[in-house]
């Protein structure tokens, strides 16, 4: 959606506050021996309290309400009785709706104890993250998000999953513009409008970055089963920075 008054934006803010305050809810009940459908049920809860619903589910019958994606798993991991190990690399995607209006947000987080690998790969993630969003304002070509996510990537030593990708949000939760790729296309010739409202949600790996989809139809997985994180924003997009949506500050 295109932002275009004062009444949407707070709207827009409302539900973007709700998923990020359901990520670090969640988060902060991440330990050893906890399943992840329990870790579901207190994402659950917090949308619930607000009055939001779970964007996947309304939207393509997850079976789940947040997504939860451990070391290789990439996205849409199924909540259910894995148990949450010491070292894993914990995914939290949360999207949700209200009053008609969708925000999505996700984190990479560690569970101690941390390797160095996975320090960096994480922060190499937000400091993609970061460029990528550096560089969406109004009038660039979308393109430079991409470029500057995968040079980013680069500079680290790690590589992007190709296949996964930003996405106009707002009204709905995956809406034009779609496909907001993680790496350079000079093929993609649109810009960036005032008020635009998008994702940007870098995939970053050691490995190749190919993406494939497991049999349960959901979760999607490392190809070499090398680790992955992703750090996602939902942000208006404006002359200067972009406006981030997706969190409990301000
Ligand atoms: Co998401
Ligand atoms: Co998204």
């Amino acid at each position: 959606m295109t932002i275009d008054s004062e009444k949407d934006l707070a709207s827009l803010k409302r539900i973007g506050r709700i998923v990020a305050l359901t990520v670090e809810e969640m988060a902060s009940k991440l330990e050893p021996g906890i399943t992840t459908a329990e870790l579901d049920a207190v994402g659950r809860a917090v949308l619930e309290k607000h009055g939001a619903r779970s964007a996947p589910r309304l939207m393509y019958q997850f079976p789940g309400d947040t997504c939860i994606s451990i070391n290789h798993e990439a996205a849409h991991g199924i909540p259910g009785p894995r148990r949450v190990e010491a070292g894993d690399l914990v995914n939290i995607d949360v999207s949700a709706e209200l009053d008609g209006f969708f925000a999505d947000t996700g984190s990479t987080f560690m569970v101690p104890p941390a390797s160095r690998a996975s320090e960096k790969l994480c922060q190499a993630t937000r400091s993609a993250l970061r460029r990528g969003m550096a560089a969406a304002r109004a009038g660039a070509m979308l393109n430079e998000i991409g470029l500057a996510v995968e040079t980013e990537a680069a500079r680290r030593g790690f590589r992007v999953a190709r296949s996964l990708t930003g996405h106009g949000v707002g009204r709905s939760l995956h809406e034009e513009p779609s496909s907001i790729l993680n790496f350079y296309n000079r093929m993609d010739r649109r810009r960036l409008k005032e008020g635009q409202v998008i994702t940007i949600e870098p995939f970053l790996t050691l490995g190749t970055g190919r993406i494939a989809e497991a049999p349960d139809g959901w979760t999607l997985y490392t190809v070499d089963g090398q680790p992955l994180a992703q750090y996602e924003h939902t942000l208006v997009i404006t002359r200067g920075h972009p406006i981030v949506v997706t969190t409990t500050e301000g």
